[in-house]
């Protein structure tokens, strides 16, 4: 039986390479709402319509009729302390990281409810569930969209479930100001008990896992994929 997906911000790191693991599913239609296509114009077999998450009232007639599943990745990364954001700026992470994937979600829900069964996937971050220094807004931003997604796995259960994944610090160009140095790169992978930072790869994979039957009893959940930094404390 054929699916089909569609990946709000497909064209880059995380969204990437989960586009390249879903080509190699079996029967699986792939639609991306990108800013830019950027390296999908690459895949004859990837489709791309127009999707700026700011935009409040996007042009969305490029929606699939029925959706298996959707994945939201556009996000942001915005750190400093708490005394020098504004509220713009409060108001620009939960734009891209919040109301984008509200908007989009409300458009898609009917052809998600069309589907037999379909999985709807978020991107959070480590930072909503542990304190980390100037994330006040981002981990604001991402708070909201983990509550929304709980909120949402009741009212859409039993025939949609949703989940959200949390990362800390991966290798994507999300990051890259970040870990734009070797020095960065093994200051990053020391705060991590598994002395590494996140792999879009294995990102791809959990998105898999989360839109497919192998997770079917799993809904309401954020899986939080960060190398042991949110729970562990090595003496
Ligand atoms: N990398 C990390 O360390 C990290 C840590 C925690 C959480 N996350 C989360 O993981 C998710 C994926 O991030 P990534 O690491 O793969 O970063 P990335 O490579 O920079 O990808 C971010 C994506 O968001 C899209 N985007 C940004 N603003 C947008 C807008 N206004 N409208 C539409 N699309 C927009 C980008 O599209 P454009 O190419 O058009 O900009 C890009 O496709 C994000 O939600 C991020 O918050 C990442």
């Amino acid at each position: 039986m054929s699916r089909t997906i569609l990946i709000a911000g497909g064209n880059s790191g995380i969204g990437l390479e989960t586009v390249r693991q879903l080509r190699q599913q079996p029967d699986t239609r792939i639609v991306c709402a990108v800013r830019n296509p950027g390296p999908l114009a690459d895949f004859d077999d990837v489709e791309t319509f127009p999707f700026d998450a700011t935009d409040s009232d996007p042009d969305l007639s490029g929606l699939p009729d029925s959706l298996d599943g959707f994945v939201y990745f556009p996000g942001t990364i915005h750190l400093k302390p708490f005394h020098r954001f504004t509220d713009d700026d409060f108001l620009a992470d939960l734009q891209v990281n919040f109301l984008g994937a509200v908007r989009l979600l409300r458009a898609s829900l009917p052809a998600l409810k069309s589907a037999d069964r379909a999985g709807i996937v978020f991107f959070s971050t480590v930072a909503v569930g542990t304190g980390l220094q100037f994330h006040t807004s981002i981990a604001a931003a991402k708070g909201a969209l983990e509550a929304f997604s709980r909120s949402l796995a009741a009212e859409l259960a039993p025939k949609i479930r949703v989940n959200a994944i949390a990362p800390s610090l991966t290798d994507s160009p999300l990051a890259s100001n970040l870990l734009g140095t070797d020095d960065k790169v093994e200051a990053s992978k020391k705060r991590h008990p598994l002395h590494q930072v996140g792999n879009p790869a294995d990102f791809a994979k959990a998105v898999i896992y989360l839109l497919g039957d192998d997770s079917r009893f799993m809904t309401g959940q954020v899986l939080t994929l960060d190398g042991g930094l949110s729970r562990l404390r090595l003496l």
